[in-house]
């Protein structure tokens, strides 16, 4: 056989086996091929047998062009396998398509609220079951609704610069004004100054939640942030009472934490507010004989609430004979904290999924 002639059947055998190579379908088909092309008594081992008849010259040409085909089917026939070992190729339209389009998709992880905003979501749907709309203020506040409006004088320890984040505001002539001497706008401290903005907008009767989130230059821990998060409650009309103040917080206690939680009212002040009151509900955890989250009083404290103080309706220009109402402010991050068992506030804000998945 010449060298020619043995080069023709090496290129047959190439274009043969690589066809077929691509064209199968099955891992059962490839491993036929494999014996057909490259086992001992495969189309490459006889190619190499024919090297005995081909002229002595030509042998090394012969015998590097089979190597090169044993090489090229090999490789051929490996890629394949990967191919169709992760879940094949199929020739569809003339176009080779990597995948199979029967089988089921691959999920993607999802996202998922956040176990403050699952929080307010349930706080809002229990307080508009109860007939409250929900309202907005902003966040970057300045000191008359903050403080002034709401009855806190300047003399009060809440306006010290300590507690209070103050934010640098412009002159017309865009000049900075230094907050020591002039503070003008700041972060709100809470969310009571959304109580004067509605106020001022509306004509009682009203009855409104305002979730959102303060500042405070507080010292972190587990307890403390700097950032964390309210809803603050207001009702006005007539002939608001205590009493209902009373009716709708132990309906939300309730609601929230189960129908045996008890609810307490304990005289305090808030500048806002007269007669101002703490409310406590009955420990969630050791429901009542004391445990060491309510250090041993069996009730543990979630609110601040009371009945809107004659000055902040005279501040938004509401008659004080007429009109009476109730207020109330509750941390977020403290219902969340006695409701899922959470005993550092900093998990909140960390965001490492370990825990965030956990709600
Ligand atoms: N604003 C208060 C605070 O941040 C909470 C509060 C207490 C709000 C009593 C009220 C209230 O509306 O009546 O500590």
């Amino acid at each position: 056989m010449t060298l020619t002639e043995l080069l023709e059947i090496i290129e047959k055998t190439a274009v043969e086996a690589e066809r077929e190579i691509t064209d199968t379908q099955n891992l059962e088909t490839l491993e036929r091929i494999k014996n057909k092309y490259l086992s001992r008594q495969g189309a490459v081992a006889q190619l190499f047998q024919q090297l005995g008849v081909v002229p002595n010259e030509d042998r090394p040409a012969a015998g590097k062009n089979i190597n090169e085909l044993k090489l090229k089917l090999e490789d051929g026939w490996k890629k394949r396998k990967v191919e169709l070992d992760s879940g094949g190729s199929s020739n569809i339209a003339g176009g080779r398509i990597q995948a199979d389009y029967t089988l089921p998709g691959k999920d993607l992880p999802h996202g998922h609220e956040h176990v403050l905003t699952k929080t307010v979501n349930k706080m809002i749907d229990v307080f508009k079951y109860l007939g409250f709309n929900v309202a907005d203020g902003p966040e970057i506040e300045d000191e008359y609704h903050n403080f002034e409006a709401l009855n806190i004088p300047s003399t009060h320890p809440a306006r010290d610069m300590q507690d209070t984040f103050y934010v640098h505001s412009f002159t017309e002539k865009d000049k900075c004004v230094d907050p020591l001497t002039r503070p003008a706008h700041l972060l709100r401290t809470h969310t009571s100054p959304v109580q004067i903005r509605v106020m001022k907008n509306s004509i009682p009767p009203l009855r409104v939640i305002c979730p959102g989130r303060v500042y405070r230059h507080d010292e972190i821990d587990a307890s403390h942030s700097t950032v964390f998060h309210q809803v603050e409650g207001l009702a006005v009309g007539e002939k608001i009472t205590f009493a209902q103040l009373k009716g709708v917080l132990t309906a939300f206690i309730k609601t929230f934490f189960g129908d045996n939680t008890k609810a307490r009212f304990r005289p305090s002040y808030f500048p806002f507010v007269e007669p101002g009151a703490e409310v406590d509900m009955t420990c969630p955890f050791c429901k009542g004989p004391g445990c060491n989250v309510c250090k041993y009083s069996g009730y543990v404290e979630i609110l601040g609430a009371g009945m809107v103080h004659p000055n902040v309706f005279k501040a938004v220009g509401y008659d004080v004979k007429k009109y009476t109402g109730y207020a109330f402010g509750i941390g977020v991050e403290r219902v969340a904290m006695l409701k899922y068992n959470i005993n550092d506030m900093r998990l909140f804000y960390e965001n490492d999924l370990r825990f965030i998945n956990q709600f």
